[in-house]
This record gives C-alpha cells, structure tokens and sequence, in this order.
C-alpha cells in the first residue's frame, strides 16, 4: 500500500484486485453515469480564493455532528456488502473509522450485524442507515436492534423509491454470493433470509417501501428517541420538508449517481439546500469526494461534514481494516494541508467567500 498515496490510486488498485463483477457493482452508477461522472468533476469548476500569511502552525479539524465529536469532518457514508470487498466486511471498515475517531453509517444491507460492530468497535460514532420496509414491524426490529446496539442516529434513505437501472450489475448478473448474508435481516420476524440466499438479493430490494412519504417519518419518530437524518435530499423543498417532519438533519446525496441519471451533482445541489435550511439543521453530503480540497470545498458551501462511499470500499478491498484507514489518513491529511494554503484554521470557521464559480468567476 506505500505506492498508493491519493484516493484514485486506491480506486485503481482496488479494480485490480477484485473480480469485475464485484467492481462493476461497486464503482458504476444508473444508466450513462452522466450524475456519477459530474459529483467528481463539478467539484473542479469551484476554484479556491487563498488566503496568505494567516498563521497556519496550528489548525484544528476537530468538529461535531449532531452534539458528538468526530475528530475531522469526514464520515463513512452507507454501502452494503463490504464482505464483497474483503472477508473481514463491515468490521473492518468500522475499525478503520474508530481509529480515526470518525463516524461510520452502516447500511441496512450490510454484511455485519449492528450487535457486531458494537462489539468490535465500541467506540466508533455510529449511525444506522435505514430502508424502511412495506412490512413496518420489521422496520420497527431493525430499528430497535440498532438503538440498543448504540447506534446513535438513524439514516433514512430518501432516494431509493425503486432501484436506478445499473446495466452493468444487469449484463453480469450480479447477485450476492451464496455465503454471504444480510445480518440484519436475520432473525426478524418475517426473516427475509429464510429464502433461499440466492433470492436474497432479489427479495431485499422488493421488501423496501415505494410508498414512503415524509408523514412516514412521525411514525419513525415515534418508535425511537434517536435523531432521524434524511438522505438523499437534493432541493430545497425536500429540505424545508424533512425539516417539518421533523428531521434534525439534512444528507444531500443523489447516492453516488447510482439511482437517477442526469441528477446534478451533489455539491452543485448543496448551496440549494444549505440555503432553504438556513441553518436550522446540520447538512452533509456524499457523492464524488476524492481530495481534501473536494472536503474543503463542500465545508465552505455549508456542510456540516462530508461522507464518502466508494473511497472507503476499496480501500477495504486493497488492504481491509488498514486500506480504509489509509484512505481516511489520506483525507485528513490531504484537508489540512488545504486549510493550511488556504489560510484556514479552524474547519468549523471556513469563510464563505473561500470559493469561486468557474463559469461565473465571481465568488459565489
Ligand atoms: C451505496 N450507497 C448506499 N446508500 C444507502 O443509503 N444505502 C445503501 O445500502 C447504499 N449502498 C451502496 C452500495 C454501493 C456499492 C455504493 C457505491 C453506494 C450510496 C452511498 O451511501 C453514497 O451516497 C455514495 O456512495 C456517495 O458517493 P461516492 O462517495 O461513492 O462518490
């Protein structure tokens, strides 16, 4: 791992590690992957205005998210099946993140229980990501199972009312191996994993409720005294809605460009919502994060703090618990020497006036 020193290096390696199918599913997005493509690049049209002679010897990266303290504001956002990219899974990924004194969001579909990662990584900042299901009493079990795992807020994915069309998942036929399983799902009443395993990819994603609306969060809220996020918040009207039913923050993500094709990027969305929240709640995002400067730059447009999806995967799939944890340290390092150039020492007193809009050439 000495040779990689920068995230594509990570993305590059991981895809020659792993078997196609497994990275197609991991790196692809919906349809021609336009949205998947411009969360990175969108990111390359702001243009950083430094700022000289400020003092850098001392910069602080400490923040909080949701009153916990996290020791730099970049996150492990959810994915599923981390035990595709390395046997040790989820586990590894969170150790990472505990090391690092980060946050990690476990997805519903992950390959490690919450019990698990509670056990095996008690420390870690940890938030539980939520698909609710048609059958809500097996929702109301997950939710508990995380709540009395310590799990501290839970994360409603928003964007997920159908599964976006990836085609090369389709052309491979990708399906979760036999011997793997979704831990959370098991031993609910109504056990999805009672079906066979290779139905199980197929029935995971028939089981999540196309119906949900916002009115379905007041019944989140009544069956747990933990915060609800909501992700996948891309305008301001959804914003100003997840505020009213009574979310206590924002995730702006069109999931890594992986459910609607033609989405604008994250961070061209962020100042939308960061605007309509006007500072009620705490906003994040995720979608194509790839330097410290990419961090820097969503923190100026207003985010609370950052998560990323892919990075974390495979760094998981070079070198597991360790891959992860140097793609963080890459981060983290790579965000502070950008605080340091540009003249910043505190990542919770990034000025706005930090950015300006290539096609404007103003500052935004
Ligand atoms: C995801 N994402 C996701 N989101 C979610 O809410 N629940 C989930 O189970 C998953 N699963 C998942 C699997 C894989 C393989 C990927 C790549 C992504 C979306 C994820 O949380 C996040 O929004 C994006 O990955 C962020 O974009 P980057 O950082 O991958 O560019």
């Amino acid at each position: 791992m000495d040779k990689l020193v920068c995230l594509g290096d990570f993305e590059r390696e991981a895809k020659v590690v792993l078997p196609k199918a497994v990275s197609d599913y991991f790196s692809t997005g919906a349809d021609d992957e336009q949205t998947v493509r411009e969360n990175s690049s969108d990111f390359k049209r702001l243009y950083l205005r430094p700022r000289m002679m400020r003092d850098v010897s001392r910069v602080s990266l400490g923040t909080t998210i949701l009153g916990e303290t996290v020791s730099f504001p970049v996150g492990i956002a959810p994915s599923g099946m981390h035990m595709l990219a390395h046997p040790i899974g989820e586990m590894g990924t969170a150790k990472a993140a505990e090391a690092l004194g980060s946050c990690m969001c476990l997805s519903t579909g992950a390959n490690v229980s919450v019990d698990d990662i509670a056990k095996g990584a008690p420390g870690l900042l940890r938030w539980f990501q939520l698909y609710v299901c048609k059958d809500r009493g097996l929702s109301r079990q997950l939710v508990e199972r995380a709540e009395r795992a310590g799990f501290r807020a839970l994360v409603v994915t928003v964007d997920r009312p159908e599964v976006g069309r990836r085609r090369s998942s389709i052309r491979n036929k990708f399906a979760m191996p036999t011997h793997l399983s979704y831990k959370n799902l098991e031993g609910l009443t109504g056990d999805l994993t009672k079906n066979s395993k290779e139905s199980q990819y197929a029935t995971i994603h028939s089981m999540f409720d196309n119906s949900l609306t916002w009115k379905d969060i007041a019944w989140l809220a009544s069956i747990t005294s933990l915060p609800i996020i909501a992700k996948g918040v891309l305008t301001g009207e959804d914003a100003e809605e997840a505020i009213k039913a009574g979310c206590s923050a924002v995730y702006v993500s069109n999931h890594g460009g992986r459910q609607l094709d033609g989405v604008y990027s994250s961070i061209s969305a962020l100042p939308e919502v960061v605007k309509a929240v006007g500072g009620r709640v705490e906003v994040y995002m995720d979608g194509g994060i790839r330097t410290g400067t990419d961090v820097l730059k969503a923190l100026a447009l207003g985010a609370r703090a950052v998560f990323i999806g892919r990075p974390a995967i495979y760094g998981l799939a070079v070198g597991g618990e360790d891959g992860v944890r140097k793609v963080l340290e890459i981060l983290r390092a790579e965000l502070k020497l950008a605080m340091q150039l540009t003249g910043i020492v505190d990542v919770k007193e990034i000025p706005k006036n930090l950015l300006m809009d290539e096609m404007r050439r103003s500052k935004l």
